[in-house]
This record gives C-alpha cells, sequence and structure tokens, in this order.
C-alpha cells in the first residue's frame, strides 16, 4: 500500500470543503445527505466544521457490480433518508470515479421536490467521468488509481485508516 494523502493534507482539504459549502450556502439551512457506507468518515468530519444550520441524512446505494463489463445502475433506499422537499440538498460522497452513482441519485432525489441538489466529494479521480454532472465541491483530484481509507473500501476492509493510500487490487 501506497501513501497519497496523508492525515494532515486530508483535514486541511476537510476544512477547505467546508468553508466552501459554508461561503455558498451563506447562512442557509442546508440538508447534507451522505453516501453509505463510504462516506461517513468525510460527513463526520465535515459536519463539524461547518458554519450552517444543518440536517443531516444518510441514502444508502446499492451498485451492484456483476460479472459484465457494463455496470448495473445503482439502487436508491431513500426509505430512511429525511424528506428533502423544497430543502437545498448536499450530497456527499467519498469518491466521484465514473459518476454514476451521483449522477443518479441527483436525479431520483430531484423527483422528492428539492429547492436544489448540489453535490461534494473527498476525491475526484481523474480522467474517469462518464456522465455530464460534475461534481461541485472536490477536496483532492487523485490519479487513476484504486485507493482506500478515510471511508473507501477494498471489499469492506480498510475504512477505518486515517489516511488515503493506493493498493493493488485485481479489479478496479
Ligand atoms: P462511481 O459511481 O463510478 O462514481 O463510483 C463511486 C463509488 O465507487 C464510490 O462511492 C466508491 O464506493 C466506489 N469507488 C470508486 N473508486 C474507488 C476507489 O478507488 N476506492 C474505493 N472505492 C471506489
Ligand atoms: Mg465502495
Amino acid at each position: 500500500m501506497k501513501p497519497l494523502l496523508s492525515a494532515e493534507q486530508i483535514d486541511e482539504g476537510v476544512s477547505r470543503l467546508a468553508a466552501e459549502i459554508s461561503v455558498f450556502y451563506a447562512g442557509r439551512p442546508l440538508t447534507i445527505l451522505g453516501v453509505l457506507n463510504g462516506s461517513i468518515v468525510l460527513v463526520a468530519d465535515l459536519i463539524r466544521r461547518m458554519d450552517l444550520p444543518l440536517r443531516v441524512g444518510l441514502v444508502q446505494v446499492s451498485s451492484y457490480r456483476g460479472p459484465s463489463p457494463a455496470p448495473e445502475p445503482p439502487q436508491f433506499d431513500l426509505s430512511s433518508t429525511p424528506d428533502v422537499q423544497g430543502r437545498d440538498v448536499l450530497l456527499v460522497d467519498d469518491i466521484f470515479d465514473t459518476g454514476h452513482t451521483l449522477s443518479g441519485l441527483v436525479e431520483r432525489l430531484r423527483q422528492a421536490g428539492p429547492q436544489s441538489v448540489r453535490t461534494a466529494v473527498l476525491l475526484r479521480k481523474h480522467g474517469r467521468r462518464a456522465v455530464s454532472l460534475v461534481p461541485d465541491h472536490v477536496g483532492f483530484e487523485i490519479p487513476n488509481q484504486f485507493v482506500v481509507g478515510y471511508g473507501l473500501d477494498y471489499r469492506d476492509a480498510y475504512r477505518n485508516l486515517p489516511y488515503v493510500a493506493v493498493i493493488e487490487v485485481d479489479e478496479g
């Protein structure tokens, strides 16, 4: 495993994100929705640095990746997500890779009548975007390599690492 972002670098990046988002919403109430499971560490750190009236919820996403090269569209479970009607919503995820997850989720949430939907991610993988959506707030742009730590997993392991590291995997 090769370290990519130290705990100190992440700390600075999260503070930068929190400040940027707070300035954008300028005191307006905001509903933060973290995408499970990868965003839990980021959400926990981010919300404690944000100077805004916040509601915080979570969205369950299952992206089944079968044997075929074309991934299935992700499924969203909003049953335990707070109501977003008329709200300004910020979706928070660990990483923007192809963008299918966040793009699909933005579309799905729009059906629930929010005032606005925007997105924030800790990491954006270089040269991978396959959707028209561009994330609004990005902590770090990273090379196209598989990373773990700070919420990101490989087969459900490594989410608890306080730093982000590149890991050699036989799939990606
Ligand atoms: P997307 O839909 O292709 O943008 O993929 C987003 C999801 O894929 C993220 O929420 C992660 O769960 C997962 N993912 C993509 N790249 C990585 C990585 O490098 N490490 C760990 N998980 C990743
Ligand atoms: Mg994952």
